[in-house]
């Protein structure tokens, strides 16, 4: 018999992932969004976002398997993502895992959202090197964090946002501007024709004094809506507005997680997440670490978004370092700390 099967599902957020791996290497994975169905509303709505899982989530890992060439009894291991995230979306995910564990025999592995998006960069790259900095910039969160073994280290939470998380931050201020939902690649597209230097928005915690690996993004917002209140009666410059918000956004993000490898001595940085992306997050990454001769990754776009490759990956390093497996009535945790 060959190296164990890992299915992974992830259902934290409006994406029904299910990926498969065995031995680091990826088998097949497939996603399915509800992104659009939320999109009238401005914002993911959680009770859609679960219907939505409920309809998707059997034929993900179908499609998933098929991709791969697997039969579902050709599985020898689940992991589900247990949490952060919306507990009605977290509980389809942890019902179907727990379901198609239990019929196959095969223990249960529950994954942090966070370790799942950090793992993502192990799925085109190979392994991490010990020790790692990952910035995960996302709608949801804007962390820093310092990572060793995925599967036997705690990580090492070096910083967060204060408020709003970057993405959050973009699709907020894009409703501002008059741009379409998900905000991010509306001002990532947007900010193409517009100067990085018209308007001076605040570099918010990048002071001597300030928390140096601390982020906080609602200050940045608000100065882009009043930025845009200014303009009342005239048109807006808006490409302008979105460059100079992108330009803001990317040069505290790479700064503060160059200046973490630096003082950490750590040579690589890895950038997962919705808003690396972002293509001023990348430049700007790829100048900062050039300089610093920091070695850079950023997967694949397709492993930066939530889906269940990444989690999938996580259980394959749990299977292999022989980790404990989560009993087959454990519960979701909406709030999981890291
Ligand atoms: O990781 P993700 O798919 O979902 C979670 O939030 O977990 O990230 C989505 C976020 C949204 O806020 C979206 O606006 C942002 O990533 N995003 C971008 C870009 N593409 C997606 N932000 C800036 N530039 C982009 N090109
Ligand atoms: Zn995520």
């Amino acid at each position: 018999m060959g190296s164990p099967i890992v299915l992974g599902i992830e259902s934290s957020c409006d994406e029904t992932g299910a990926g498969l791996v065995r031995d680091g290497r990826l088998l097949g994975h497939v996603v399915a969004s509800s992104m659009a169905e939320h999109a009238r509303y401005g914002g993911v709505v959680p009770e859609i976002a679960s219907r939505a899982h409920l309809h998707a989530l059997r034929p993900v890992v179908r499609q998933a398997l098929d991709e791969a060439g697997l039969r579902l009894a050709d599985i020898d291991a689940v992991a589900v993502t247990t949490g952060p995230g919306l507990s009605g979306a977290l509980q389809v995910g942890v019902a179907g895992a727990k379901r198609i564990a239990y019929a196959l025999g095969v223990p249960l592995y529950g994954v942090h959202h966070l370790a799942g998006h950090v793992a993502a960069g192990t799925l085109e790259h190979g392994p991490l090197p010990d020790p790692c900095m990952v910035l995960i910039v996302s709608g949801g969160h804007t962390s820093l964090l310092l990572v060793r073994d995925l599967a036997r280290d705690p990580i090492v939470h070096l910083g967060d946002t204060l408020d709003d998380a970057a993405g959050e931050c973009f699709d907020k201020v894009a409703r501002v501007f008059g741009l379409p939902y998900p905000g991010g690649p509306a001002i990532d597209r947007t900010a193409r024709d517009g100067s990085p230097r018209a308007v001076a928005f605040p570099r918010p915690l990048t002071g001597p004094r300030d928390a140096p690996y601390d982020f906080s993004f609602s200050g940045v917002k608000t100065a882009a809506a009043r930025w845009a209140e200014g303009h009342t009666g005239l048109e807006l410059p808006v490409a302008d507005g979105a460059a100079s918000l992108q330009e803001a956004v990317a040069d505290v993000l790479t700064r503060k997680a160059v200046a973490a490898c630096r003082e950490h001595g750590v040579g690589t940085l890895v950038v997962v997440g919705g808003v690396a992306a972002n293509s001023r997050v990348r430049s700007l990454a790829e100048e900062r670490c050039r300089t610093a001769g920091i070695e850079l990754r950023v997967p694949p776009l397709k492993f930066c978004t939530d889906n269940g490759a990444m989690i999938a990956a996580v259980g394959d390093l749990l299977v292999q370092a022989g980790a404990e497996a989560a009993p087959l009535d454990v519960s979701i945790d909406p709030s999981a700390p890291l």
